[in-house]
């Protein structure tokens, strides 16, 4: 097999990494990864086995024995059931949260995320993608938007799955997750030194792709990475 492409992006909760990364990869031929995903289906399971969300030994072993998929068009199986909908959840999205500072949880899909970006070329989405998953990827992303743009857009997408909610109260969950996904112990949220930093609050989403597609081919060639 040739060499594989790792297109790294990572950011805050609702900057809108996963519509851009799943249109990025589209548009490159690339298998989309959605890392966030995986920290949820943990979140997920866990719940269902009565496991606490701050339970290290068990959501270590619970990380490491579990069979994610995520298949094309965004859908995700835990050892083989389609969790796609329910690790969708704000309830989820806390817990998944709180399970993601837990190190032994991160060190069990690290390994799985770096299996699959060696697998095929990837644009990876998620917190420390571009840090500590793929120090080396060729093109890092840190995505952000406003919190007040970021709750804007979520409300938008709970909305049009049936979810209204309030401003206020979406707002202050998105700032809460930011909190504590950026101060955690093992692997913040941060931009890695040599990401490309891109702001998506004023632009829509036809915009931040050509933005970010101008930033692969910049930093690409024929398929084949820049290196240098
Ligand atoms: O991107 P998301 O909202 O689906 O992520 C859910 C949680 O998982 C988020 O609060 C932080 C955590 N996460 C992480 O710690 N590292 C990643 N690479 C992806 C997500």
């Amino acid at each position: 097999m040739g060499k594989t492409i790792t297109i790294a992006i990572d950011g805050p909760a609702g900057a809108g990494k996963s519509t851009l990364a799943r249109r990025l990869a589209g548009r490159l031929g690339f298998l989309y990864i959605d890392t966030g995903a995986m920290y949820r289906a943990i979140a997920l399971s866990a719940r269902r086995l009565g496991i606490g969300w701050d339970d290290a030994g068990r959501l270590e072993e619970l990380a490491r024995e579990s069979r994610i998929e995520l298949l094309a068009g965004g859908r995700v199986l835990l050892n083989g059931e389609d969790i796609s909908q329910e690790i969708r959840e704000p309830e989820i999205s806390e817990g998944a949260s709180r399970v993601s500072a837990i190190p032994g949880v991160r060190k069990a899909l690290v390994e799985k995320q770096q299996q699959m970006g060696r697998e095929a070329s990837v644009v990876m989405e998620g917190r420390d993608i571009g840090t500590v998953v793929f120090p080396g990827a060729a093109v890092k992303i840190y995505l952000d938007a406003t919190p007040e743009e970021r709750t804007r857009r979520r409300l938008k997408d709970l909305a049009g799955r049936g979810l209204p909610a309030e401003f206020s109260q979406v707002l202050s969950e998105i700032q809460r997750r930011d909190q504590r996904d950026s101060t955690r112990a093992d692997s913040p949220l941060r931009q890695a030194p040599d990401a490309i930093y891109v702001d998506s609050t004023s632009m829509n989403e036809d915009e931040v792709e050509e933005a970010l597609l101008k930033i692969v081919r910049e930093r690409t060639s024929n398929g084949k990475e820049v290196t240098g």
